[in-house]
């Protein structure tokens, strides 16, 4: 069945053929035909199809590509936030105590968190989310961390080079052998990604560099967290391997950022993590003047991000982040897509999935300029309404 959106007042498709960088089309509308975008264009000259939603005059974009999440865990950490501010600083350590919790919840508990969470994020306009696990860190855990996941999305990233696990403190050189190894060989059937937390605290760069080596003999595409709580080489070893995306890039040296723009990759900023830390946001204004491609990913998590909301990271990165209103949709959307390397998402043209949002206001400037309200009226994923 077809369906025509039609009296759409601002369409944002992300065509990158247009001469503006949201590819705008005012007094709009757009058909979906299994599951695609079929036709776009003005109102007027929009054809037939079998059913026909009015948008009001309303704003209707593509939906948000949220690249960097970790949804498969238990319990939260709500008294470890309030410490921080109370003046504690943050410290990856906390990640062991969702470990302890993940590892003693069932699947089912599991699998209804992840759930509550993604439905959390399609109410807000999330169409493609990426999930990671990370709060495993045994065999099994790693393992079944990914098929939950993968339960919800084909974009599972193996992390289990998260942290290295109490049981492991005193040699964590073995640590890397068993992810590079059982866990690895436990995970890859799950996971199209694999990912090292590469950090002081966490994973060194020669480590990061071994679990990224060891994840593509074994088919899995590298990404890495890096510069998230100083500077550190995590950055320059993303470019030097040329991998798709890096993600935080909170600390970064002149050298990092024409590194990032050299190998094309696309710096994930996660504007929830600061704002969640009180660390000093990232300046994605220098990324962007230097050329280099930036995401908004919401890092949903419950230690250092718990936000599901795309919208309150478009609305910081405009505020905080030196972004105008379009080039925060633009990476909460298109830039998304880049980081997961996906052309079929991220943008409304004809031929792309028809995942789009339908706001409750008549441009997308209102998703920064109204913060906090919930906007999204309405969502479709392969041309199905999530929210009717
Ligand atoms: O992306 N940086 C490392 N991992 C997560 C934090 C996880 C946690 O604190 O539980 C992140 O911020
Ligand atoms: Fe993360």
């Amino acid at each position: 069945m077809s369906t025509v959106v039609t009296n759409i007042g601002e369409l944002v498709t992300n065509d990158p053929a247009a001469d503006d960088l949201l590819g705008i089309v005012t007094d709009a509308a757009l058909v979906m035909d299994e599951g695609a975008v079929a036709w776009v264009g003005r109102a007027a000259d929009a054809p037939a199809a079998d059913e026909v939603v009015d948008a009001g005059g309303r704003a209707v974009l593509p939906g948000f590509v949220d690249s960097h999440s970790h949804l498969v865990f238990a319990g939260d950490r709500a008294p470890e936030f309030a410490a921080r501010m109370a003046g504690e600083s943050y410290a990856a350590g906390g990640i062991r105590t969702t470990v302890a919790a993940t590892r003693a919840a069932s699947d089912d508990e599991l699998i209804a968190n992840t759930a509550r969470l993604v439905h959390e994020m399609r109410r807000q306009g999330t169409t493609t989310v990426e999930i990671k696990s990370g709060y495993g860190l045994s065999v099994t855990d790693e393992a079944r961390s990914l098929a939950i996941a993968r339960q919800f999305t084909e974009e599972t990233t193996f992390l289990g080079a998260h942290v290295v696990p109490p049981e492991h403190a005193g040699d964590p050189a073995a640590y890397v052998d068993l992810v590079t190894g059982p866990m690895l060989e436990a995970a890859a059937p799950y996971a199209r990604w694999i990912d090292a937390f590469c950090e002081t605290g966490a994973f060194d760069a020669d480590q990061a560099r071994t679990v990224l080596a060891a994840g593509a003999d074994a088919g899995l595409r590298g990404r890495l967290h890096a510069n998230q709580l100083g500077p550190g080489p995590g950055v320059r070893l993303a470019a030097e391997l040329g991998l798709v995306a890096v993600d935080h890039c909170t600390y970064l040296t002149d050298d990092d950022v024409h590194a990032l723009r050299d190998a094309g990759t696309v710096a994930t900023l996660l504007p929830g993590v600061e704002f969640s830390t009180r660390q000093p946001y990232p300046d994605a204004r220098r990324l962007v003047d230097a050329g280099v491609t930036v995401a908004l990913a919401s890092d949903c998590n419950p230690g250092s991000s718990y936000t599901s909301s795309m919208p309150f990271c478009i609305a910081v990165a405009v505020r905080d982040m030196g972004m105008t209103p379009a080039e925060a949709v633009h990476a909460a959307t298109a830039g998304g897509a880049r980081a997961l390397d996906r052309d079929d998402v991220g943008h409304l043209t004809v031929g792309s999935r028809a995942d789009l949002v339908l706001l409750d206001a008549p441009s997308h400037v209102h998703l920064a300029y109204r913060p906090g309200v919930p906007l999204v009226r309405e969502t479709w994923i392969g041309g199905r309404s999530t929210t009717g």
